[in-house]
């Protein structure tokens, strides 16, 4: 399961652009570190796609904070551009060859002033389509898949040194963390923290496990010291990452098999950390020790991203999910049972090769048995070599455009529906930024709907209660009970 896409994000160097899909709201920023000083070498990086990038993206920024490199927030003067990549749907490639035409323009202007311009492609795409990217993009110097990033100094170095490109699309034998530097830049409040990489699921639209390649967890020794030095930079909710992050699996100091929930428990011991939350799961991986944890840790929020894809059996096995619709629902009742206000959200695709109009109305069942807190819907795309691409009966494009219409209406309802729900409910929500209008503050509450109320901006890193005043479409509005002391 994918980590969530995120929207444009602008992050003082590190720039992401993507989907409307998001369960991080526009336009947030986050300070990667200080304004480079008068000596260093400029490193811009755009990121699209998911969490998980955005996070590369930072740890990126890390690996190469000792060779000089500072972020900067635009591409034009930079020495170094790195283009993170998504090929998850449709036109990645387009979108990564038209970016990188643009760049060659103020790599030239750069060149014929006697400056270089490192440029750098990384994450799904390059990947997947490495030769391709060298054969139309000669002026890039770097191609780099997901698991090669601790390699990127040395290859910076090469870069320097031969003139023509250098390819690492490697899934090498040791694991990138270990060769990582430790997390360096600060995150701010909220932190995304990669545990698990990689898929083993093989969903037949699905291009991850060819491009992240086989599932692997991060030791929790590792996670937990990450964990715990985030804290000490003053975050105080964590994000776990992971393209199947329930399937994380590892050992504890006793060396007793741990799952999830476990890991969940130990993150939940160390002090200052509020707020913890994982992304992305699949139904087939939410065992009994998780389901516990959600209903015995209250650090955990009652919240979870619970892809479905479909709500049909026929189309369900189609797409190798391995479960099906009653299942999924089963599992349901038995989060709801374990934590009554668990807030779902959901992945949909309409249109899978073989989806009739029958299938498609079973979604819509399954949707409105279930009533989703948010959910992100997209229309079938074929990625080629994965294994829907070359099924027979495709959907044609416009009777996608009708489902997609239909669902999409449905679940902007519920989600509109949930967010008056919790209308004159006092919340507790975490504040994390000015608000977009004077006198405003902005954070999310435990459900993950972010919320502006007035507020002095001395709350921004505490958690408050505030009464819900308006539920809008995609947001909250709402009004001060008292300022909670930081547990
Ligand atoms: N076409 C459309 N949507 C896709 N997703 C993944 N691959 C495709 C594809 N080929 C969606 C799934 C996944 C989300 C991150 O992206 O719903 O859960
Ligand atoms: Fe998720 Fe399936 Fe893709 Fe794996 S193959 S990342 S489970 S959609």
């Amino acid at each position: 399961m994918q980590a969530r896409f995120v929207p444009a994000l602008d992050r003082g160097g590190i720039a992401a652009d993507v989907c409307a899909a998001n369960m991080m709201g526009g336009g947030e920023r986050m300070d990667m570190s200080d304004r480079p000083k008068a000596n260093a070498k400029r490193l811009h990086v755009i990121t699209w796609g998911c969490q998980m990038n955005v996070y590369d993206s930072g740890r990126m920024a890390d690996v190469l904070a000792p060779l000089g490199y500072a972020p900067v927030d635009a591409p034009d003067d930079a020495d170094m551009v790195i283009l993170n990549t998504c090929h998850i749907r449709d036109r990645a490639a387009e979108k990564v060859f038209s970016e990188l035409g643009r760049l060659r323009v103020m790599k030239q202007v750069r060149e014929a002033a006697g400056n270089k311009m490192v440029l750098a492609v990384a994450g799904c795409v390059a990947q997947a389509e490495g030769a391709e990217i060298i054969a139309r993009a000669p002026y890039v110097d770097i191609v780099l898949g997901p698991q090669t990033y601790h390699k990127l100094p040395e290859m910076v170095a090469r870069a320097a040194r031969a003139g023509g490109a250098v390819i690492d699309t490697d899934f090498p034998a040791e694991d990138k963390f270990d060769h990582l530097p430790d997390a360096a830049a600060a995150q701010g409040m909220t932190a995304f923290l990669t545990i698990q990489e990689g898929c083993d699921k093989f969903c037949s639209f699905c291009v991850v496990p060819y491009t992240r390649g086989a599932e692997s967890s991060r030791p929790a020794a590792a996670v937990l010291a990450e964990a715990r030095r985030l804290v000490a930079q003053g975050t105080r909710e964590i994000t776990l990452l992971g393209q199947n992050v329930n399937a994380w699996h590892g050992t504890g100091p006793d060396g007793a098999p741990a799952s999830l929930g476990q890991l969940v428990r130990w993150l939940a011991e160390i002090p200052g950390l509020w707020r913890i939350r994982y992304t992305t799961s699949h139904p087939r991986d939410m065992d009994a020790a998780l389901i516990a944890a959600h209903a015995e840790v209250p650090e955990l929020m009652p919240y979870l991203h619970l892809p479905v894809q479909s709500g049909s059996d026929r189309i369900l096995a189609a797409m190798n999910r391995k479960h099906t619709a009653a299942e999924y629902l089963a599992l349901v009742d038995r989060l709801r049972a374990a934590r009554p206000d668990l807030a779902l959200s959901s992945d949909f695709i309409v249109g899978h090769p073989g989806e009739t109009e029958a299938d498609f109305q079973a979604t819509m069942e399954l949707v409105r048995k279930v009533r989703f807190a948010q959910a992100f819907s997209f229309k079938y795309s074929p990625r080629p070599g994965t294994p829907a691409a070359g099924a027979p009966m495709q959907v044609p494009e416009a009777e996608k455009d009708r489902r997609l219409q239909e669902l999409q209406a449905e679940l902007r309802l519920q989600q509109a529906e949930f967010n008056q729900s919790l209308e004159g409910q006092v919340v507790k929500v975490l504040f994390t930024n000015p608000g977009r209008r004077a006198g405003q503050i902005g954070g999310r509450t435990p459900w993950l709907q972010p919320v502006h109320a007035i507020g002095p901006e001395s709350l921004i890193g505490q958690e408050v209660l505030v009464r819900i005043v308006t539920g809008h479409p995609n947001s909250l509005t709402g009004t001060l009970i008292e300022e909670v002391a930081p547990a």
